[in-house]
């Protein structure tokens, strides 16, 4: 039986600690803590300290640390209620008795459990008979190991109507509670009960303690909802939980680092792959209980988003969520996918290195504020950059902790100085060479030089006026030559846009041009074919560059062999982002106050 928080707080605060463990062992007083040999193993100088404002005792010597009802446990091996109960009556307080609702449901509770665990079984059982050979192939297709398999206790819910109640009313489980559970549709206008799940893999999902109390369906194919979960029940809050949250405990514990991802699948293909500390949040965006829950397994847990929209409107909505809660140390952290990989596909198509690779470049909470308020916009007007200044100052704003808003204040404050402050405005004058209103761009991240880590440092080394993003878009125009060279089917169909498309890079326009070149002269010519040419016209170095992991790394579908339709489909949505954000094409662009083209930070 539970005890109420508010009664467990009162009876610690009215336990004379240093009194209680002054009984088992001899006390000095140091300043404002007590000092002791170890009750609790044999020493010779003490080692053991008892603070009463913390209401805490620890030895240095053997770990021994707790409160005072783990005083009591430690000391004299009671058990938890035991212990409340010991000191409930050396404080004159009353326990509080459990009110019959209370303790029907306590007991309802228990029931429900047992009754997930048993379905659960016989989920697996399903699996591995012969109605399962199936789901069974289909777990093994998506590269899963048996070991894996039973770790996670995947089973199978069998195309037989019916089937989970007959066998569960069988072990004596009544509808009434099959229900209750979520696992069967209660009788609906003379109909039977139907079961929940019907031919889908299932994913037990368990409470922070391991236990079952919902499950997750994939389907084998027909149904149209890929996933569905368990209605809500009295064991199961969706926007509480976390998938594998029991099993990612224990590994962040050793490690320090929990990663969330959105799928059970990417959890479980990630936990194979060497990173047993991965939750997901079940089918929602991520919500305030479950950051909150992710904080007590790790400091700065980490976001895996996808490199599409969808994936940076998530971070965008976590760092929002987050805000409020952000306590000194706390923090979250993003890591942004390769375009049309998710964490699953990354492991297994690419490697474990790969996505360590993605998770060491992940970025800050602060970046997340400051993308979301200036990502794909532009601020050449002086009321623009006035707005942005004001929704900076609201994101800021909704933190709480003052130390950490103050922080949040100057990081701010200090960015859009870089962006707009008088000392770009200067060296823009000097130079042409930067232009105020193109900050960072989601896509536009890299890794190693140039990755967020180099810019931020950049931006932190003081001078601050350097355009971050220089590296970016210089990414951005490597990658849309990129895919001409290991697709020249995009160079064929493409001609008249490639022979339009304005590069701010020099030798990345000159690439461009000889390859207009290239494939009027010689239409038949392969990727092969094209690579040898540029290099025997001097551009080895050019396509050592372009032709990279930094690029492929963020342009997945740039790499040689990459499906073709992919491949087109992203080097057009690239195109159009590139030519949005170099804007119309305008004489006046290179004079100085003209919208066009912002992107000349890539020039060199
Ligand atoms: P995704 O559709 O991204 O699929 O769903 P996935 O995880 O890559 O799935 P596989 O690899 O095709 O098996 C991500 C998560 O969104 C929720 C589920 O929690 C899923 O794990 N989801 C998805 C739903 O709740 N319903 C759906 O129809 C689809
Ligand atoms: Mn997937």
């Amino acid at each position: 039986m539970a005890f109420p928080p508010d009664f467990l707080d009162e009876l610690r605060a009215r336990t004379d600690l240093p009194g209680l463990v002054g009984r088992r062992a001899k006390l000095i007083k140091r300043g404002r803590e007590f000092t002791a040999l170890c009750p609790f193993h044999n020493e010779k100088t003490p080692s053991f300290t008892v603070s009463p404002d913390k209401g805490f005792y620890h030895c240095f010597g053997c770990g021994a640390h707790g409160d005072a009802i783990a005083f009591v446990m430690q000391s004299e091996g009671l058990s938890f209620p035991e212990s409340v109960e010991r000191l409930a009556g050396l404080a004159g307080l009353e326990v509080p008795k459990p009110t019959p609702e209370q303790a029907a449901r306590a007991e309802r509770g228990a029931a429900l459990h047992e009754a997930m665990d048993a379905v659960c079984q016989w989920f697996t059982e399903q699996l591995h008979g012969d109605a399962g050979a199936e789901a069974g192939d289909y777990l093994v297709g998506r590269g899963l190991e048996p070991a894996t398999v039973a770790a996670f206790r995947l089973g199978y819910a069998p195309n037989r109507r019916g089937a989970l109640k007959l066998a569960m009313n069988a072990k004596g489980l009544d509808d009434e509670i099959l229900v209750e559970a979520g696992l069967i549709k209660p009788a609906e206008g003379g109909e039977a009960p139907r079961d929940y799940f019907f031919d889908r893999i299932v994913f037990p999902i368990t409470d922070r303690r391991g236990r079952v109390v919902a499950f997750g369906g994939r389907t084998l194919g027909q149904s149209k909802a890929k996933y569905i979960n368990s209605p809500e029940t009295p064991l199961f809050h969706k926007g509480r939980m976390l998938y594998n949250l029991a099993g990612a405990r224990r590994a962040a514990h050793d490690t320090g680092e929990v990663l969330v991802v959105e799928g059970y699948m990417d959890v479980i293909a990630l936990a194979q792959a060497g990173f047993p500390a991965t939750v997901a949040p079940l089918g929602t965006a991520i919500t305030e209980d479950q950051i909150a829950e992710l904080w007590r397994l790790a400091s700065e847990p980490l976001l895996c988003l996808d490199g599409d929209a969808a994936g940076r409107r998530a971070g965008y909505r976590a760092a929002e969520r987050a805000l409020a809660h952000l306590r000194p140390g706390k923090s979250l952290r993003f890591a942004i996918l390769p375009e049309g990989e998710d964490p699953d596909s990354l492991v297994r198509n690419r490697s474990p290195q790969a996505l360590r690779q993605v998770l060491e470049t992940a970025l800050p909470l602060s970046d997340l504020i400051w993308l979301m308020h200036t990502d794909g916009r532009s601020f050449e007007t002086p009321e623009r950059q006035a707005g942005l200044r004001q929704d900076l100052r609201a994101s800021v704003q909704a933190i709480r902790d003052p130390d950490v808003r103050a922080g949040y204040e100057a990081e701010m404050e200090r960015r859009f100085d870089a962006a707009f402050g008088q000392g770009r405005r200067g060296r823009q004058a000097a130079g042409g060479q930067s232009r105020p209103g193109r900050p960072p761009s989601w896509q536009s991240r890299g890794r190693g030089p140039g990755g967020p880590k180099d810019w931020a440092g950049e931006q932190k080394g003081g001078r601050g006026v350097r355009i971050p993003n220089r590296q970016r878009y210089f990414r951005q125009e490597q990658a849309l030559v990129a895919y001409l060279i290991n697709h020249p089917e995009l160079l064929s169909e493409f001609t008249e846009e490639v022979a339009d498309l304005r590069l701010e890079n020099r030798d990345l326009g000159r690439l461009r041009g000889a390859l207009v070149d290239l494939i009027a002269s010689d239409p038949a010519l392969d990727s092969e074919g094209l690579r040898c040419h540029l290099e025997q016209q001097g551009f080895v170095e050019v396509l050592n560059g372009l032709l990279s992991r930094d690029v492929y790394d963020l342009f997945h579908s740039a790499r040689p062999g990459a499906p073709l339709n992919k491949a087109r489909e992203v080097w057009l949505e690239a195109l159009s982002r590139h030519k949005a954000r170099q804007g119309p094409r305008d004489p006046d662009a290179e004079g100085g106050q003209s919208a066009a083209p912002a992107s000349a930070g890539a020039r060199r």
